[in-house]
């Protein structure tokens, strides 16, 4: 059912803030009914009835407008707005929901209370609304979820409790919530997860970790949430990973690891997460990409491994990745790529390796897969002539490059690759060369001419010489 309902929330989410934004400032209460119709009344002057809602809206927002607290009975007349679907309190400074304002909002599927000051004790108000299918809690002060906290809200499609300051969840938290599609736990402090925790939301599609504290993961955490598509878990402090967690979720598309502290990217055979299309490994501290490494992911269209440690790259690293069109390695500390590094890869769009130590591009490299897109500004590139294919590739039309300039030789230190006219230098190299050869061969047979000459006169000195004076001395002496 869910997602299209969800989208469905979600949209009329934004229709309230952009109305939100779009009401004149004295107007502190706005109201939509069904769905598509804004009503907003300004009640200025009458403080009375400031919040008397009309008993038939379906949709409510009441934001910034400075209820302290639905205790001092500012929201009384809520209590009889049985035909409530939406409700948005946010960004009132509101400390705690009393249950007897909701006991009558049997039709109430969405709840937004963000931005305010609430903390775990209202979670209770959660037990009578049987009909939400939306709770977003985000930026208040809760910090635990304690059990069957929202066991009531069986057809619950998305909970969203974002950047509050929860660092303990029950083991049976989410109990209940057999329909749950999106979870989203960023921005809090959590450290561990009980593995049971998860057991439950056997429909969930996206969970959000992000930004919190994790340093493990339980392998067995995720052994029911087989439809789990997107896992995001960048901005926490795990140190290792595990292909065994993702064993069973043959649905995983996503997996966001980015921004922990993991040295070690353990690889297996084993396993086949044939969906997965994204991985993200950003900012890390893996030194190296095993070949074969990502063998359990043979779809994988996006790898992202920036801002780690890597040194070298194997050369067979990314072969059973028939289907990867980006590759990111910025900010490592690369000397040189593998000319058949991309060989495998067919439809290959984007390699990126800003920022490594890389002088030279390997020809064999820049034949690989078709018309790539390669990003390597922020290496120490040499214009000599190991480097005269990548200069004649960035020739090609089309070719988009921010000015790569020259570390080396000596010669050409400053210059841009692009006016290194590295094609005519290597064939002018070349010439001189072939020149120096001829004047050597020239050289030889002058020296061989001298050689030839020097044993002629050696003979005219050593041989014929002695025997002339010594014919002149017989003759002399005749
Ligand atoms: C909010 O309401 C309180 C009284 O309930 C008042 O003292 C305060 O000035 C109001 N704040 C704003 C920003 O209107
Ligand atoms: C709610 O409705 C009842 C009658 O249905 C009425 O007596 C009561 O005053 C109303 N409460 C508020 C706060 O308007
Ligand atoms: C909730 O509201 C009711 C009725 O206004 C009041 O009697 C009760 O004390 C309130 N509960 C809390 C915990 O404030
Ligand atoms: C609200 O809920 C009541 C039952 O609690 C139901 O009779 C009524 O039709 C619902 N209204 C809407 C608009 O769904
Ligand atoms: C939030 O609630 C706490 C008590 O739960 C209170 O001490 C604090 O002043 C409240 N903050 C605001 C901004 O209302
Ligand atoms: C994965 O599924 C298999 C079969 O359903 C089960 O035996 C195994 O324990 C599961 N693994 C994890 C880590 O949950
Ligand atoms: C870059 O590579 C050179 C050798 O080619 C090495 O001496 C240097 O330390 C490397 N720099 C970094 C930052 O790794
Ligand atoms: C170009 O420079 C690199 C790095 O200094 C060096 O390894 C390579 O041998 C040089 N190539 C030529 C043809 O001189
Ligand atoms: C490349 O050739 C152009 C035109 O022939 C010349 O102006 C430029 O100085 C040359 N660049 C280098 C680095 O020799």
């Amino acid at each position: 059912m869910a997602s299209s309902q969800l989208l469905r929330l979600i949209a009329i989410f934004f229709v309230f803030k952009a109305a939100y934004f779009q009401c004149p400032r004295e107007c502190n209460c706005y109201w939509f009914q069904n769905d598509r119709h804004l009503l907003s009344k300004k009640r200025t002057s009458d403080h009375k009835h400031r919040y008397g809602f009309p008993l038939e809206v379906t949709n409510l927002v009441v934001t910034n407008s400075n209820i302290s607290t639905l205790r001092d009975g500012n929201l009384d007349s809520l209590s009889n707005l049985t035909e409530l679907k939406m409700l948005s309190l946010s960004s009132n400074g509101i400390g705690f929901l009393n249950v007897s304002y909701f006991h009558n909002l049997n039709n109430l599927s969405s709840l937004a209370v963000t931005g305010n000051n609430l903390s775990s004790s209202s979670l209770s108000v959660f037990n009578i609304l049987h009909e939400l299918l939306f709770i977003n809690l985000a930026q208040n002060e809760l910090r635990s979820i304690p059990n069957k906290a929202f066991e009531a809200n069986v057809n619950l499609d998305a909970l969203i409790l974002e950047n509050n300051k929860i660092s303990h969840i029950s083991r049976y938290a989410f109990k209940g919530l057999s329909l749950l599609s999106l979870l989203v736990l960023s921005g809090n402090l959590i450290s561990t997860l009980h593995q049971d925790v998860f057991l439950d939301l056997i429909f969930l599609n996206s969970l959000n970790l992000e930004n919190n504290a994790l340093e493990t993961v339980s392998i067995s955490l995720w052994r029911s949430n087989t439809e789990l598509r997107r896992i995001k878990l960048a901005m926490n402090k795990l140190q290792t990973w595990n292909l065994d967690v993702f064993q069973n979720l043959t649905s995983t598309v996503d997996i966001s690891l980015e921004n922990n502290q993991m040295r070690i990217f353990t690889c297996y055979e084993k396993y086949l997460l044939s969906e997965v299309t994204h991985v993200d490994l950003s900012h890390n501290l893996l030194s190296n990409i095993p070949t074969d490494c990502f063998l359990a992911f043979p779809n994988l269209k996006v790898l992202r491994v920036t801002s780690n440690r890597i040194h070298f790259i194997e050369e067979l690293s990314f072969l059973h990745l028939p289907k990867l069109q980006t590759l990111e390695l910025d900010d490592n500390f690369i000397t040189s790529l593998p000319p058949k590094l991309l060989d495998a890869v067919f439809n290959f769009v984007d390699l990126t390796v800003r920022n490594n130590n890389i002088s030279v591009i390997p020809e064999g490299l820049l034949k690989a897969g078709g018309d790539f897109r390669l990003e390597i500004d922020g290496n120490p590139l040499v214009c000599n002539c190991s480097n005269v294919h990548f200069y004649e590739w960035l020739l090609r039309p089309k070719s988009q490059f921010p000015p790569l300039i020259c570390e080396g030789p000596i010669d050409m230190k400053g210059v841009t690759l692009l006016e290194s006219n590295l094609t005519e230098r290597c064939n002018s190299e070349l010439t001189t060369v072939l020149n120096e050869d001829v004047t050597t061969v020239a050289n030889t047979s002058v020296t061989v001419v001298i050689v030839q000459y020097g044993f002629v006169m050696g003979i005219f000195l050593f041989v014929l010489l002695p025997l002339g004076i010594a014919s002149f001395k017989k003759r002399e002496s005749d």
